[in-house]
């Protein structure tokens, strides 16, 4: 498996709470890295888990982007004690994965953390500043990213969400997984984005598989990975899964090879 040395790679991964976004994130992370890939891993879930699922030491662990007021400030000019009224729309954001990722075995870190209210259409000075920053690494040609999002698709803007390769909806047996499936793809196309493909995991029953074929007929399915108890086993005591995931080292590979061959050049930046 290789991705061509001059390009990037843009994933993100999405689905119903609890289906595995954040393991299957880590997985498809690491096995980029193994590979000799420069990973940017963006945690851009409101409860940030990555750090773990990566199996980075947790004695340091960063203060997402969004909780750095004072940063946030300088970028964007926006004033101290309430925003005010003004503030910049462009912030300089490119020294920012350096300064505050951490790293390990080609991986980068980057935990983006929430902003408390507002959604999609909030315009405030913590949202321009992550927007700005995801926007930055996607638009990074030669950048590999991967992003362990929540169900929505909340902080790709259109700006930003034609440079993404692939948006994968993770997805259980579960048909309430199915339904996030399809709400997932329908906020997508609002944003201008290409349907997900979707990645099922959790799998006990071979009959699992073809149900949700059928239940997800009209979608691409890229792979399952079986329901492994030493993965669950590994969160519990907290030990990175991926050694662990002895069941689908092929299933895995098999994966991330279609995931990899939906890299292409990123567009020029705007
Ligand atoms: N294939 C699997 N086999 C066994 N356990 C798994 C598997 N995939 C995920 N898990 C376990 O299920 C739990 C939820 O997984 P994970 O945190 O990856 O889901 P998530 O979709 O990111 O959840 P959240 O919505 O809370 O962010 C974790 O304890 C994880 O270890
Ligand atoms: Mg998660």
């Amino acid at each position: 498996m290789g991705i061509p040395a001059t390009r990037g790679l843009k994933l993100g991964f999405c689905g119903k709470g609890g289906v595995g976004k954040t393991t299957l994130a880590s997985l498809v992370v690491r096995h980029l890295a193994a590979a000799g890939k420069d990973v940017v891993a963006i945690d851009a879930d409101p409860v940030p888990n990555l750090q773990a699922a990566l199996g980075f030491p947790m004695d340091v662990v960063p203060r997402p982007v969004a909780d750095l007021k004072e940063l946030i400030e300088e970028r964007t000019g926006a004033k101290k004690g309430g925003w005010g009224t003004f503030f910049r729309m462009n912030p300089t954001v490119a020294d920012l994965p350096e300064r505050l990722g951490l790293s390990r075995d080609n991986i980068r870190l980057l935990v983006m953390g929430t902003v408390d209210k507002g959604g999609s259409g909030c315009v405030c000075p913590e949202s321009i500043v992550l927007k700005a920053l995801v926007r930055h690494l996607l638009l990074a040609p030669d950048q590999v990213v991967v992003m362990d999002m929540e169900a929505g698709v909340e902080h790709l803007g259109r700006g930003s969400s034609a440079a993404l390769d692939r948006l994968v909806a993770v997805v259980d047996p579960g048909q309430r997984s199915h339904v996030a499936a399809r709400r997932i793809r329908a906020l997508a196309a609002d944003i201008g984005l290409a349907a997900p493909a979707v990645v099922l995991n959790n799998v006990r029953d071979p009959e699992d598989v073809a149900r949700v074929r059928d239940s997800l007929h009209d979608f691409e399915l890229l792979g399952h990975l079986p329901f492994d108890p030493t993965v669950a086993r590994a969160d519990r005591d907290g030990a990175m899964p991926y050694a662990e995931l002895s069941l689908a080292p092929a299933a895995l590979a098999e994966i991330v090879r279609q995931l990899v061959s939906a890299s292409r050049p990123a567009p020029a930046p705007t």
